[in-house]
Order: C-alpha cells, then sequence, then structure tokens
C-alpha cells in the first residue's frame, strides 16, 4: 500500500470502506447468521463490533497514523530492538491465507455474474435449488473461476490503476448498497417473510455458546478487516487533520448496514423457498437466484447485482493481495511485478486446494478468522493500550488536544484499549479454545 497514491483524502476512507465491505458482509454475514442460530448472534455481533472492534478500530488507526508505516515497519519504529514487528509476520501471513478462499468466492461470483448475464436465474425451467451446488461440487469450473478472479486482483494490484478501482467503487458500492434495499424490499414482501424475520430478530440464547460468541466476534473482525495491517497500513496514509474517531466510526457504520441489509434480504427468502437456514458457504448463492426469480425484472437486477458485488469483494481483494505485495517489495526489495507473481501463485495453489475441497476451505476460513485475525487484534490493541505512552495515544486521538469531543470520550475509549478489549478477546478466544 506503500506504492499506492490515493488522489484525495476521501480516496483513503473509500478505500478503507471499500476493504471492509465485500463479500464478507453479502455472502459470510448471512451464512454466520444462518449456521449461528439467527438473532442472538447478530444482537452479539452489533454488541462486539460497537463496545470491542471500534475501540480496536481506533488503535489501528493510532497505530497507522503516528507511525507513518506499514504494519511491519509500525511496530520497528514504536517499538525498535524488540519482538513486536514478530506480529508484523501474522499481519501478512493472514491476509495471505484469506485471499487464497476468498478467490474461490470471489470466483463462485463471477460464474454467478455469467450465469446472469445468460439469464439463467429467470429462464423456463431452470433448476435453482441445485445450481449452486453442481457447480461449487464440480472440478475445473471453481478453479478456472477462481483462477479468473485472483488473476484480475493481481492484475489491478499489478497495474497499480488505484484511480480506476476508486473511481468504478464510487459508482458501484452506492448501486450496490440500493440493489441490496431493492432486494430486500422484493424479499420483505414475499408471504411468509414474517417467519425470517421473526428468526433473524428475535434472540434466542438458548443456542448461545461460547463457540457463537467467538463466531461473532471473529466476523466483526473479518468484516472490518481488522487484526492485521490492512486498516495501519491505510491509516498511515490519512491526513493528520482527519478526525479518526469519525472516520473509523463511519466505516464502521457502513459495513454494519450492509451485513444487516444483506441479511433482512436473503433470511426471509430461506424460509419463504423453503432452503435451510443452516446451509453454511453456499446459502447466499442457492437463495439469490430465487429472489431474482421472482422479482420485477429479475434477470436484469441480477446482472446488476452481481457485478457490483464483484466489485466490492475486489476492492478487498485487492486490500488483501497488496499486504503480501508491499512486504516483499519493502522489506525484501523485490520489483513489484516479481512480488505480485509470488503472491499470485502462493494463493493461486492454496486457493485450488480450497476449490476443490469444502473442508480444506472451511479450515482456512475458520482458522483465519477465529484464531488468526483475533490474536492479531489482540496484539495491536495490547501494544497500544500497555506499550504506547497514553499521551501519545490522546495526542493521536485528539489530534493534538484539539479535537473537543475526542477528549471528552478519550478516558473510556482508553479504558476500552488497555482493559475491556484485551480482556474480553482473550477470554473470548481461550475458551473457545478450551471449549
Ligand atoms: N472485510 C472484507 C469483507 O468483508 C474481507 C477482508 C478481510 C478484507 C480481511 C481484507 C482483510 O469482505
Amino acid at each position: 500500500m506503500k506504492r499506492e497514491k490515493f488522489s484525495s483524502r476521501l480516496g483513503i476512507l473509500l478505500a478503507m470502506a471499500g476493504s471492509a465491505v465485500g463479500l464478507g458482509n453479502m455472502w459470510r454475514f448471512p451464512y454466520m447468521v444462518g449456521v449461528n442460530g439467527g438473532g442472538a448472534f447478530i444482537l452479539l455481533y452489533i454488541i462486539f463490533v460497537i463496545v470491542l472492534c471500534l475501540p480496536i478500530f481506533f488503535s489501528e488507526f493510532i497505530l497507522g497514523r503516528r507511525s507513518q508505516a506499514n504494519a511491519f515497519g509500525a511496530f520497528r519504529k514504536l517499538a525498535p530492538g524488540t519482538a513486536w514487528p514478530l506480529v508484523g509476520i501474522l499481519a501478512i501471513a493472514t491476509p495471505m491465507i484469506i485471499l487464497s478462499y476468498y478467490s474461490v468466492v470471489g470466483g463462485w461470483s463471477l460464474k454467478f455474474l455469467a450465469n446472469a448475464l445468460s439469464f439463467s436465474f429467470t429462464k423456463e425451467g431452470a433448476d435453482l435449488g441445485s445450481m449452486f451446488g453442481n457447480f461449487a461440487g464440480s472440478t475445473w469450473g471453481p478453479c478456472i473461476a477462481h483462477t479468473l478472479f485472483l488473476a484480475t486482483t493481481a492484475g489491478i494490484v499489478l497495474g497499480g490503476v488505484q484511480k480506476g478501482i476508486e473511481r468504478f467503487s464510487k459508482v458501484m458500492m452506492p448501486l450496490l448498497f440500493l440493489l441490496v434495499i431493492a432486494m430486500g424490499i422484493r424479499t420483505l414482501t414475499l408471504p411468509k417473510a414474517g417467519e425470517g424475520l421473526v428468526w433473524l430478530f428475535k434472540p434466542d440464547f438458548s443456542k448461545v455458546g461460547i463457540s457463537v460468541c467467538a463466531a461473532a466476534l471473529g466476523q466483526a473482525f473479518y468484516s472490518l478487516s481488522l487484526g492485521y495491517g490492512i486498516m495501519l497500513t491505510y491509516s498511515s496514509y490519512v491526513d493528520k487533520k482527519e478526525n479518526i474517531a469519525t472516520s473509523a466510526v463511519k466505516i464502521t457504520g457502513m459495513d454494519l448496514l450492509f451485513s444487516l441489509l444483506a441479511s433482512c434480504a436473503i433470511m426471509p427468502a430461506v424460509f419463504v423457498f423453503g432452503l435451510e437456514p443452516n446451509a453454511g458457504a453456499g446459502l447466499v448463492f442457492n437463495t439469490l437466484p430465487h429472489i431474482f426469480a421472482t422479482m420485477p425484472l429479475g434477470g436484469l437486477v441480477a446482472i446488476i447485482f452481481f457485478l457490483a458485488l464483484l466489485v466490492a469483494a475486489l476492492t478487498s481483494s485487492v486490500s488483501l493481495c497488496e499486504v503480501g505485495v508491499a512486504f516483499l517489495v519493502e522489506e525484501k526489495h523485490l520489483k513489484r511485478s516479481t512480488a505480485t507473481i509470488i503472491v499470485f501463485a502462493f494463493c493461486w495453489i492454496v486457493g485450488i486446494f480450497c476449490a476443490l475441497n469444502g473442508k480444506v476451505f472451511d479450515i482456512f476460513d475458520y482458522v483465519s478468522s477465529n484464531i488468526l485475525m483475533i490474536l492479531g487484534s489482540l496484539f495491536m490493541v495490547i501494544f497500544v493500550g500497555w506499550r504506547m505512552k497514553r499521551t501519545d495515544v490522546f495526542d493521536e486521538f485528539t489530534n493534538g488536544g484539539t479535537l473537543a469531543a475526542n477528549k471528552r470520550i478519550f478516558g473510556f475509549v482508553w479504558f476500552v484499549i488497555k482493559w475491556l478489549a484485551p480482556i474480553a478477546v482473550l477470554f473470548i478466544f481461550i475458551s473457545n479454545f478450551i471449549g
């Protein structure tokens, strides 16, 4: 990300939002809600996002803007001669693992865009129920789609056409937003949609165990791209005059809204069409075609939707890829093109295993979000709370004491960063292991 040029201050914030909003909102959140029992998961998720993730977001922001460096460099600059830069290794490895299987899901979206373009969802007698299963279970299709998606990501990173995708996502993100609202309205006006809504928003705490808590926390980090270098590095480009707190709140709010809207559009449809809410990773792809098939102008909406989804996925995958490339360029002094090829090759091979084997896919998904991202976030928040000086954190959070509102909440934020967040995250992490 060091090499990227952002055209404006707004561009950086958009890039952060672009990294956050992606398949995690549209694909992973609804399926996590489904697997983890509905309403209670959503409630936990919202609480974690506001109470824990927001302060952790502040910490990443503070680390990045204070150090003016990437994940690796940040720790080296702020804690020279210690073992802290090792956290940087974690911050590089995790995105590579995520990108490998993210690209498989990106490939599924690509295939569904192709289906939409041939109007397969609205064809007479289309077998919507097995469309996804047949595709994902086949051998060549998912591998080719994964390759195409990853190559597009690498191509964008290589070309460094930040301006291109910046401009593209400025149009596509609002479009995606409007489409999800339109689909939500369609879903909610279907007969029996109420059942789905009750399931979504009525918390049933009897299903909540520690593993559901860990899943909600992991999803929150995943969706916000928190826990390793991405937000940290992006924030090193954020202007010193920018208000860290309001920027983080805006991005978090937008991300949350996307996830909630997506599940309003998808979950009730699961009930209407007699599908299983806990169907797992294929959930979204199994439900969406049904919605398009019953919607006025569904064929057209499907095309725009999958196009927008693809753009959202790309703005996230580019941020993942860039972490590895920036590391190889800055620390190993490789050429940008060589670095991109290495990252591509690594993620391509690992991704092929994920594309061919659902079990490998699930393990990667679980390990990266429930273990690696949680550890990454934990280290960062501990670093800010315990290693950095309170006065420095204050200075960064309040722009040298000039932001009155930030000054007022600093005491509380500091308490969360120093005590609450590390203890809560550690507690969830450890108890999830002990079972
Ligand atoms: N936050 C992205 C999404 O919701 C995924 C992602 C995770 C991107 C981690 C970057 C880092 O799709």
